[in-house]
């Protein structure tokens, strides 16, 4: 079981840490023990994973990718992605999302000679990129494991920094996990309380039900404000703990979603599209991005992308929420969000005073730009798009050079 659960929360424009406390020792205190942000290095050996490079020693998805019960996931963007990343003869390109193949395929496509590296965490979309080595077998190489992971599975591969022309990052859960209902992550069918993305592969990682189970009030109050932008979350964190006294166990979407609503009491939220909205979409967000580590993962996934991005290597970041939005862009604005004085990128001549306390090379690497960006907006989805995929009605995608 995993010793604790870091909450680091995007909060007024800074991200502020907290921490769940540990599972199942709750002191009596009520008091929320902080760790520390585990700060990856780039090339970590370190890293935990228990899978080879296009390994087959994964624990069996309990889905199966070829039934045709299991959702078909649709590329969102896939023109726009073509576009930017521009693939050419030779290119290396790697997917770090590559989910149901959708966009590798149309990369494969658009070149003979482009060759993919395809990073998931999920086993399920790993045994989909199996199937498309099977088919490329010298143009696509597998891996599982998540972004925190990708370092260690890459220097098994001797791949060194700069390797690489282009760099997908099409965010989120894909269709088949969300569509999936014994994955967890579905309002609208029961199934058991789960969302990990990796589903069994680490058995060590809590699901949704183990942080309903355990978590404190005011840890839950962050997760739900921060992580599910929920605007009810003092009253929902309030009743979620409650309820542990008349429940054995929340542990199914459905009861999770039921005692929402009647929490709320509150039928009339609307999604981007004017559709009705379940009352409980923001708390599932919430939980999915906690169980999933999904802002940190992300924060290091730009960091990995900008490492392994040779000079005027592409990347294109497709992120469907403003929590993921405001991390991609950051990045590409030059925000070291962990380190950057405030003061810095204010204006030099008003704060000469605070630079002063600066060397030259150390303001140098901090104001050294390491992208640029392609447009001048971020890039959203055509109305005829939205129309036959309402999931791209969110996707908003940045393509930035690295310079
Ligand atoms: C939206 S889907 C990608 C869909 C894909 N582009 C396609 O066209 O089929 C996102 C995928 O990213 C994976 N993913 C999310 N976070 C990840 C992480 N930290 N490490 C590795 N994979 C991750 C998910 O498991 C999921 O399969």
């Amino acid at each position: 079981m995993a010793g604790h659960v870091l909450v680091r929360a995007l909060s007024g424009g800074r991200l502020v840490r907290s921490a769940c406390r540990r599972w199942g020792e709750l002191s009596a205190n009520n008091e929320v023990k902080c760790l520390p942000f585990r700060s990856y290095s780039l090339l970590d050996e370190g890293s935990q994973t228990n899978h080879g490079v296009g390994g087959s020693e994964f624990v069996a998805p309990r889905s199966d990718p070829a039934d045709a019960s299991t959702p078909r996931h649709i590329p969102v963007m896939a023109e726009e992605v073509l576009e930017f990343l521009a693939p050419r003869d030779g290119s290396v390109i790697l997917d770090m999302t590559f989910g149901g193949g959708g966009h590798s395929r149309r990369l494969l496509a658009a070149n003979p000679g482009v060759r993919l590296v395809c990073l998931d965490r999920d086993p399920l979309a790993h045994r989909l990129a199996l199937a498309l080595q099977e088919e490329h077998p010298r143009r696509v190489l597998p891996l599982l494991g998540r972004f925190s992971e990708l370092p260690t599975l890459l220097t098994r591969l001797k791949i060194k920094r700069g390797y690489f022309d282009g760099v997908l990052m099409d965010l989120g859960v894909s269709s088949m996990q969300f569509g999936t209902a014994e994955r967890g992550f579905m309002l609208s069918q029961d199934g058991p309380l789960d969302m990990r993305m990796d589903g069994g592969r680490q058995p060590e990682q809590i699901t949704a039900a183990d942080v309903l189970a355990h978590i404190d009030e005011n840890s839950l109050y962050k997760v739900l404000k921060f992580y599910g932008e929920e605007k009810n979350a003092r009253l929902l964190s309030r009743g979620l703990v409650e309820s542990r006294h008349m429940f054995q166990r929340l542990d199914t979407t459905r009861g999770l979603a039921t005692l929402v609503s009647s929490l709320l009491d509150d039928t009339t939220r609307t999604d981007k599209l004017g559709r009705h909205a379940h009352p409980a979409t923001k708390t599932f967000q919430a939980l999915r991005i906690l169980v999933n580590n999904e802002l940190n993962e992300l924060d290091y996934a730009m960091r990995l992308a900008q490492y392994y991005l040779r000079p005027q290597g592409v990347l294109v970041a497709i992120s469907f929420h403003s929590l993921e939005d405001t991390i991609v862009k950051r990045h590409l604005q030059g925000v070291d969000m962990d380190h950057t004085p405030a003061t810095i990128g204010l204006g030099v001549a008003k704060h000469r005073t605070a630079l002063s306390t600066y060397t030259k090379a150390e303001i140098d690497s901090i104001t050294a730009k390491a992208w640029k960006q392609l447009t001048k907006h971020v890039v959203l989805p055509s109305d005829e798009e939205v129309a036959s995929n309402p999931r791209a009605r969110s996707a908003k995608l940045r393509p930035a050079l690295r310079l």
